[in-house]
């Protein structure tokens, strides 16, 4: 059912304390490392969202068991070698991670397995993760390198030497998964990326060597048979926080504090850019925990925000924040610029694309190419307007925007697909609910 979220009212200020759920990329690189191990895994704050919903279907189909008693999950895994059923079918749902990740699990089976995706996965290009994973000696059969396909694997692949070009931590992931299914040594040149795989791997004392030059880091990996369990307490997701630091950011008088959050400096760039945009975001209780970095953010309500030029060396560190990002600047003095962004166009939907669409519905006016925008901000902003958002492939991440938008912003707003945030963040609607907005 297409569910249409109505609001019609700004938020008024507010004073909160929040939680938000767990982090999406560390949930599933729990999930699917979590099946390579024999012994018994158990997370705490697992994102219990579709995505990660999704994870653990795939790994059940491999022979995983897995069982939840309330916060906690336990996963029993098969071992490296999964087992593979005739026909087997994997279905990533939404996520492009999962999909991607997944497949750099599956070189070392030598049977036939098909992967599926829903309707905006099957739209995005699996060229980036097929390309690399051949090199290892897999097989794939796909039309255009797009979902539905089918991956044979090989019971010795080979190591490889890859260059990952486009600062995409799902690629760089995935070859590195592939990577520990060999009997060599595999050497990964990758632009920088969000590093949580790097870090777990690290943790479970699996031969990884990292060397960092400016933008890129030289990654080696060994090729293993098995790894030991893997017990995490997963914090908090930054890229939910998004989308509570603008409405803070944006809403007069207002505060929150968002307890124990993941702060890995390759996830922080929103907040770097923000800083620099004249925001008030601070970082509190920093602690370490299994190789990530933790802390509780403070965001007040920032008046006189101004323009950014922002630096592309941002970008990767800031990829799902855009949206939101966006919006900021939208109420900025002067001209924003976001360059070298093609990217956000291969996310769960084409997001340069809507995230100027949704601007414009407001009275914004923005110069979009296929790899760049500029915002023209106006801080005197009020939408009276009634804005309709929809037929946006359920972007989880499109309808948030909206709904801050709506809430800051004022106009009559209807958001189609109130469904999506199940993807990512289905406890979203009730945080906002507790921020007491008074929307209808
Ligand atoms: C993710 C990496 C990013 C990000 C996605 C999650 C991950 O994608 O957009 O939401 O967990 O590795 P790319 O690596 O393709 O940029």
């Amino acid at each position: 059912m297409k569910k249409i979220f109505e609001i019609n009212k700004t938020i008024k200020p507010f004073k909160k304390v929040i939680k938000v759920e767990g982090d999406k990329s560390l949930s599933i690189r729990w999930v699917l490392l979590a099946s390579l191990s024999k012994k018994k895994s158990i997370a705490y704050n697992l994102l219990k969202s579709e995505d990660v919903l999704s994870a653990l279907d795939c790994i059940k189909k491999l022979g995983s068991k897995v069982k939840f008693i309330k916060n906690r999950c336990e996963i029993i895994g098969t071992g490296f070698n999964y087992i593979i059923k005739k026909n087997l079918i994997l279905n990533a749902g939404n996520s492009g991670t999962l999909g991607r990740l997944i497949l750099g699990l599956l070189v070392n089976q030598n049977k036939k397995i098909k992967l599926i995706g829903d309707k905006s996965l099957s739209k995005r290009d699996f060229s980036r993760v097929i390309n690399p994973l051949k090199k290892f000696g897999a097989k794939f059969k796909s039309k255009k390198n797009k979902l539905p396909l089918v991956i044979e694997g090989l019971e010795s692949p080979k190591s490889i030497n890859y260059i990952e070009n486009r600062g995409s931590a799902q690629c760089k992931t995935s070859v590195i998964f592939a990577a520990l299914k060999t009997n060599g040594t595999s050497t990964i040149k990758a632009k920088q990326s969000r590093n949580h795989s790097e870090l777990l791997l690290k943790y479970l004392k699996i031969p990884i060597k990292i060397k960092k030059s400016k933008n890129y880091d030289l990654i080696k990996v060994k090729g293993i048979n098995k790894i030991q369990n893997l017990n995490y307490k997963i914090p908090g997701d930054i890229s939910s926080c998004a989308f509570f630091i603008v409405l803070t950011i944006l809403t007069k008088n207002s505060r929150i504090l968002i307890k124990n959050i993941n702060i890995n400096p390759s996830r922080i760039g929103m907040i770097k850019i923000l800083k620099k945009m004249g925001a008030s975001i601070n970082m509190v209780n920093k602690k370490n925990y299994k190789g990530e970095k933790i802390a509780d953010l403070v965001v007040k309500s920032s008046q006189n925000l101004k323009g950014i030029n922002c630096p592309s060396k941002l970008n990767a560190s800031a990829i799902d924040e855009f949206l939101v990002i966006f919006l900021v600047a939208a109420k900025a003095k002067g001209v924003s610029t976001f360059k070298n962004l093609s990217e956000l166009n291969h996310k769960e939907s084409p997001r340069l694309i809507w995230g100027s669409k949704i601007l414009r519905l407001m009275g914004i006016k923005t110069k979009v190419t296929s790899s760049s925008i500029k915002i023209y901000g106006n801080p005197n902003i009020s939408v009276k307007k009634n804005i309709i958002v929809k037929n946006y492939l359920k972007d989880h991440r499109v309808f948030m925007m909206s709904a801050i938008a709506a809430l800051t912003f004022g106009g009559k707003w209807k958001i189609s697909d109130l469904d999506s945030i199940k993807t990512s963040f289905p406890t979203f609607l009730k945080i906002l609910k507790n921020i007491d907005y008074n929307s209808h």
